[in-house]
């Protein structure tokens, strides 16, 4: 059950898979997603050089047999990153398949073709998917507005986002954004999407290295904790609402230029609200499924209790339909 292009694709047992996260999508995180039956994917932009990105491979094979991936982030933003080097390395070391993200992959889709590498690219419009699929992509990652990360500026919720690319392209449509329980697998399923993608709800489990008091952050959020900032600068980015983020948004509105942003938006002071919580300091991302965050689990208990209980609930929706 639960079966779709996606898992035959990726040779995974269950339609999930954790985004690629900076700082968190580390061996241990991402290990205990794939050997849960999801796709766990290392965060390539966490790590300075491509021969640590390869360490942080090898440390994952030492723990889990099963299929993982590599998240290579093609911000503008973030030009500075090693990425020609990142993909070299995924290509040396055998990793199944890249999650490509926020810019242009046609640099890299004949490279990763040739090595056999699926190539699944985050895309937040239509449009975008369109062009994923002629340039050779596998999958498309389609992130509404919902979601942790960088929504696209467009603001197209998920529930919308999804139907649009499934009708509009061939290639398998994966559902990102907001995206937390059993209930919502089913409905991006129902939907069309082939798998969930999601960040926030493995931000605050038991394996992820998230601070403590950022995960308990997280776990008293509710679904209006998140706001979009950044977007003066057109690089929108949904974080968990907090004192910086406010004082972000302020400077915003009255016309703060990049320079003045840069220092309180900086990744350092957003490292200090994840890793050593102190949650105010710092903007970090999250998507609204944090308010139905309710505890600390195991990934496994993760994603054990959202496959259960989808079966439960796909035999409720089954008995509606035979009371017709
Ligand atoms: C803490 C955190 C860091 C992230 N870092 C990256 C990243 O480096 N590259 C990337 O493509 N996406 C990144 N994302 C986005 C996720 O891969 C995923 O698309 C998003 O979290 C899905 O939305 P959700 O958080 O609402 O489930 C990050 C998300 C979170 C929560």
């Amino acid at each position: 059950m639960l079966k779709s292009r996606i898992t035959e694709m990726l040779g995974i047992q269950y339609p999930i898979i954790q985004g690629g996260m900076a700082w968190l999508g580390l061996a241990e995180l991402v290990a205990a997603v794939s050997n849960a039956g999801g796709l766990g994917i290392i965060g390539s932009v966490t790590f300075p050089t491509p021969e640590e990105l390869r360490n942080e491979i090898r440390r994952t094979r030492k723990l889990t047999d099963k299929p993982f991936g590599v998240n290579i982030t093609l911000l503008p933003a973030m030009r500075q990153l090693p990425n020609d080097g990142f993909v070299q390395v995924v290509v040396e070391e055998g990793v199944p398949v890249v999650e490509t993200t926020a810019g242009r992959p046609e640099k890299y889709v004949d490279t990763l073709k040739r090595a056999n590498v699926k190539v699944m690219h985050k895309v937040g419009s239509v449009r975008h998917a369109k062009n994923a699929e002629k340039i050779g992509c596998d999958a498309v990652i389609a992130v509404g507005f919902e979601g942790g990360g960088h929504p696209l500026m467009d603001d197209v919720s998920l529930w919308n986002l999804v139907p649009r690319m499934v009708d509009e392209v061939a290639i398998p449509v994966i559902a990102a954004g907001g995206t937390t329980d059993h209930r919502q697998m089913i409905a991006a399923l129902a939907l069309g999407a082939e798998a969930v993608l999601m960040g926030t709800v493995f931000m605050a489990a038991k394996e992820s290295v998230a601070h403590p008091k950022f995960k308990q952050a997280l776990i008293n959020a509710t679904e209006c904790d998140t706001v979009l900032i950044q977007r003066s600068i057109k690089n929108q980015t949904r974080v968990l609402r907090n004192r910086t983020a406010e004082e972000v948004l302020n400077m915003e509105s009255r016309g703060a230029s990049l320079e003045e942003l840069m220092p309180i938006i900086g990744g350092q002071r957003g490292k200090k609200a994840l890793m050593l919580g102190e949650v105010d300091e710092g903007t970090m991302t999250c998507g609204q499924g944090v308010g139905l965050i309710k505890n600390e689990l195991t990934v496994k208990e993760v994603i054990d209790g959202m496959v259960k209980e989808a079966e439960t609930l796909l035999k409720r929706l089954n008995s509606l339909n035979r009371s017709q």
